[in-house]
């Protein structure tokens, strides 16, 4: 049993970081330098200042994660990368810095995508079986995706318009909550109750997509009716109204795909994975109507952007003798699983 690491990058959006993994599985570092103050005061992500922070933080990064692991250049295996989708000018910073070393130590270089990235975020937690059910949820993407088989992706159904963390951070901007919100609204709305009602977009609907923007104009519009005739509104009830219109949905339609493709594993991936909403709602209801379905929530260091699931990913692509990439590795922005 030979000892393979794997040294991995990951820059598509607001987080900087590298990772050493041992094996695909065993974290021997995993060291991420978050923006999101940069952003703050902007409420998003903004492109340019998102590039010039990578580009400050990715080597000491690089040297952070080889110290912490232990290890040296001349004791990896391969480089790995983040090369879509996400924003083209952060993607890049990343694929510049392991094309160097790839280069400078004839090390393979292997392109990941970030999407498959977030799914393996679970080899780490356990081993995989497959096939397995994946609902990737985050800022940029809502996906339901049958895994058959190693690196292999069945994209079942997706939003038509926001992406879950997407809406969390729209409505919580009009809760007065900083970006990224979700999290905050997540703890606002377990001291509230389901009371507006909101739609549950596209829930009896016989396919597998979602969509989100309705929920978010349905919240602003109450908000702004309650503004106008001056009527108070429960935050917290706000907040768990959406909360259970989200959850509804989310976990309505990956209960529908279960049924219509059995799996013994469902994996919740992407930074919308650590809502205790939706953790909830899917474990009651797996242990009601699917008990033998084993429920992977990778733990929230994991969930949101790291380099460790890049690792993670990048050694199934090593273990099934893909191809590599070579110096001419571009980014692809809108680079689907
Ligand atoms: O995966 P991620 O770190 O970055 C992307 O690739 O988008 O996900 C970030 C998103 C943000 O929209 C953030 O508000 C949301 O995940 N998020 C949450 C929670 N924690 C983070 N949404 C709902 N509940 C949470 N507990
Ligand atoms: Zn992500």
């Amino acid at each position: 049993n030979q000892r393979q690491l794997i040294l991995a990058f990951e820059s598509s959006c607001d987080e900087t970081s590298v990772a050493v993994i041992e094996n695909g599985h065993k974290i021997l570092s995993n060291i991420i330098a978050t923006q999101i103050k940069s952003h703050q005061r902007f409420g998003g992500v903004v492109p340019e200042v998102a590039s010039r922070h990578h580009v400050e933080a990715v080597l000491h990064c690089t040297d952070l994660a080889l110290s912490e692991a232990q290890v040296t250049y001349a004791d990896l295996t391969a480089v790995a990368v983040t090369y879509g989708p996400g924003l083209v000018g952060s993607l890049l910073i990343g694929i510049s810095a392991a094309k160097a070393i790839a280069y400078a130590h004839q090390l393979p270089l292997i392109p990941v995508n970030h999407l498959a990235g977030h799914i393996y975020a679970a080899q780490l937690v356990k081993p995989l079986r497959y096939p397995f059910m994946a609902l990737v949820v985050s800022g940029g993407h809502t996906e339901l995706v049958l895994v058959p088989k190693p690196d292999e992706y069945h994209l079942l159904g997706e939003t038509r318009d926001d992406a879950a963390g997407e809406a969390y951070d729209k409505i919580g901007r009009i809760l007065g909550i900083n970006y990224p919100a979700g999290k905050a609204v997540d703890q606002l709305a377990h001291q509230g109750h389901d009371t507006f009602n909101f739609p549950r977009a596209m829930l009896d609907e016989d396919n597998y997509d979602f969509s989100f923007s309705g929920l978010k104009s349905a919240f602003i519009n109450r908000v702004h009716h309650g503004d106008q005739i001056g009527e108070e509104l429960n935050r917290a009830d706000l907040a768990a109204s959406f909360q259970a219109s989200v959850s509804d949905v989310l976990v309505g339609k990956t209960l529908r795909a279960l049924v219509a493709y059995p799996v013994q594993q469902l994996i919740i991936a992407g930074g919308v994975a650590a809502n205790q909403g939706l953790h909830e709602k899917m474990t009651v209801e797996l242990a009601s109507k699917f008990p033998e379905i084993d429920l992977i929530v990778p733990p929230l260091r994991l969930c949101g952007d790291n380099a460790a699931m890049i690792g993670a990913a990048a050694q199934i692509k090593l273990d099934n003798h893909d191809e590599f990439a070579d110096l001419s590795l571009n980014a692809a922005p809108g680079l689907d699983l």
